[in-house]
């Protein structure tokens, strides 16, 4: 099949014969990022800007190793050093970069829907890194691809999301990503921290993290959002932890080959302790590894989709 969206926006909106297709893209890019010299034309010509209006590691990062991997003209924008500090608004300043030349906008924003917005408005392609509490596309992708490598298929797979889903796009993007490829999907957290509309959806809401990880085969651990939280969801991270956070006696109800993925940036000793985070089973690092070849495959698809429009 061909891939035809100008844009990546979230992956509620993909099918999953379009999910499969750019991980099976990201298999042939992470060839090419096993080469000695890691480079491809595909971008040759094509201005990248990476508009982060919120603070990142390893998405920025891997995007602009990507966009240069691609052979990409690279433009990096820094809010705090631009003209939004004198109230220059996001549409403004997109129309801006776009003025400029820039044809694809990798985006990250905290008002959820920013993304879309841009979509709407720019002829530019728009590459979602993360609106507010909505989605983060790149990220559900590339989680997708670890296990698949892992595991050789996702379908049939009991996968466990723990902690704040309220407030997290990695939550959302998963959900709707593993669930397209047909894993069965469970969430846990104190009651104050899960959707009321959760189940409705199709997935299955625990407040017990010992019932929760029963039989899993993977377990995603979400980061503790305070700069998301408007009030005092629970008592106290100490709390928050003992009840939450994962330890090997809780993992020893999941299935004896769990993988445990984390998005990054790590609470250590609040969500996970450093015995899991770097232990058998982790995968953090080969995640943030394969957000490079996951990466390049959108970038990939999304620039077919554009010359053949
Ligand atoms: N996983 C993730 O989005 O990490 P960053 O905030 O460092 O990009």
């Amino acid at each position: 099949m061909a891939f035809e969206r100008k844009h990546i926006l979230g992956l509620q909106e993909l099918t999953a014969e379009e999910i499969t297709l750019v991980l099976d893209t990201a298999e042939s890019m992470k060839e090419v990022s096993e080469r000695d010299v890691k480079k491809v034309p595909a971008l040759r010509g094509v201005t990248v800007c990476n508009l982060f209006f919120e603070p990142s590691t390893r998405t920025r990062s891997s995007f602009e190793i990507a966009e240069k991997r691609l052979s990409a003209d690279v433009l990096n924008f820094t809010t705090s050093q631009s003209s939004v500090v004198k109230g220059e608004s996001l549409l403004d300043t997109a129309r801006n970069l776009e003025a400029m030349g820039a044809s694809m906008i990798v985006i990250r924003h905290p008002m959820s829907g920013a993304p879309w917005l841009l979509a709407r408005t720019l002829d530019s392609s728009i590459i979602n890194a993360g609106d507010g509490s909505h989605e983060h596309p790149s990220q559900g992708l590339l989680d997708l691809f670890t296990i698949r490598q892992l595991k050789g298929k996702i379908e049939g797979l009991k996968v466990v999301i723990v902690g704040d889903i309220l407030h997290s796009r990695v939550a959302r993007s998963n959900i709707w990503g593993f669930m397209k490829l047909g894993a069965e999907v469970r969430v846990v957290g104190p009651p104050t921290l899960i959707p009321k509309y959760i189940e409705n959806i199709g997935v299955k809401s625990y407040f017990s993290l010992d019932a929760a990880v029963d039989g899993a085969d993977v377990v995603i651990m979400l980061r503790i959002q305070k700069e998301r939280q408007d009030s005092e969801f629970f008592p106290s991270l100490r709390e928050y932890s003992r009840f939450y956070g994962l330890t090997r006696e809780k993992l020893k109800y999941a299935a004896g080959d769990v993988t445990v993925m984390h998005p990054g940036p790590i609470n250590r000793g609040v969500e996970l302790s450093s015995d899991i985070a770097d232990g058998p089973g982790s995968v953090i690092l080969e995640q943030v590894s394969n957000g490079i070849a996951v990466r390049m495959a959108m970038f990939y698809l999304v620039a077919s989709a554009r010359s053949s429009s």
